[in-house]
């Protein structure tokens, strides 16, 4: 359970959620992080899988300026409010992530970025990307893609199928030392990034894969709010849903 302590050295990390993102796929009334599944908030179910680490001192959430007080008063009075930090985030989601590493410090040993609708995040996911990240620098959990690649040129020609084993689908958190994902967005601010750990790749440092978990999915368009419900019921993740399901087939 202990992930940074599991090799008896303590190590320390804060969690960076951005959240700042406006929902257009989901094309819902209010952005993602704030939509309900079983009458809690997608963030707040996210932020929970965090919170059995012992090792976690931090929560940073990057949201929109509107939302910025609706997240405070959302985690009022629960366990996160003392270690709670919330922050306007920007344009594109590594402004975000940029504006909230700001609220982070050199206490902070590891960093974990995670998107606030990757609310089926596993344990295992985030205690083997930290485990790796204290002792490489940088993880993520990736997944093996389970359909034939295509590289696609002018007028859809395919110009080329790549070999699918060696690509992996990048998921959430990413794990970082907290030193060198600072030097990664110094040396980055003007280049346009599609993840933080790509920012880590470009300085020529080693970012390691973990094992991902094919039910992180991002929560993106609304069949997914749907889907989400149904792992989240299926994991266990939903208090009392699973008895009553046990009860009805009994
Ligand atoms: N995000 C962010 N700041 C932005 C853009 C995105 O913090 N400027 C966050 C989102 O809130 C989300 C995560 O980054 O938690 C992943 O982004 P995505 O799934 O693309 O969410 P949205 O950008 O909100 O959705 P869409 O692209 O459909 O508009
Ligand atoms: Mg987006």
């Amino acid at each position: 359970m202990d992930e940074c302590m599991k090799t008896g050295v303590p190590c320390t990390f804060a969690l960076i959620i951005p959240a700042a993102g406006s929902g257009t796929r989901m094309g819902a009334e209010r952005p993602k992080p704030f939509l309900e599944i079983a009458g809690k908030t997608i963030l707040e179910h996210t932020v929970s899988r965090f919170l059995p680490f012992s090792g976690l001192k931090r929560v940073v959430i990057a949201t929109s300026g509107p939302w910025v007080g609706f997240t405070s008063d959302l985690f009022k009075g629960s366990e996160v409010e003392d270690i709670l930090t919330v922050v306007e985030g920007g344009q594109e989601r590594r402004d975000s992530v940029g504006l909230a590493l700001e609220k982070t410090d050199a206490g902070h040993d590891l960093i974990a970025v995670h998107d606030a609708v990757r609310p089926l995040v596993t344990e295992t996911e985030i205690s083997d990307s930290l485990e790796m990240a204290r002792k490489h620098g940088a993880a993520l959990p990736g997944i093996e893609c389970r359909d034939t690649l295509k590289l696609v040129g002018k007028n859809g020609i395919v110009e080329k199928t790549p070999d699918r084993s060696r690509f992996r689908l990048a998921l959430t958190p990413q794990v970082f030392r907290r030193e060198l994902l600072v030097r990664a967005f110094e040396q980055s601010r003007r280049q346009s990034v599609s993840d933080d750990a790509s920012m880590v790749e470009n300085l020529g440092e080693p970012v390691m894969i973990v094992k991902g978990s094919e039910t992180n999915i991002k929560i993106t368009w609304p069949s997914d709010l749907i889907l989400a419900e149904k792992l989240m019921n299926e994991h266990g993740l939903l208090p009392g849903r699973k008895e009553i399901g046990k009860q009805i087939e009994e």
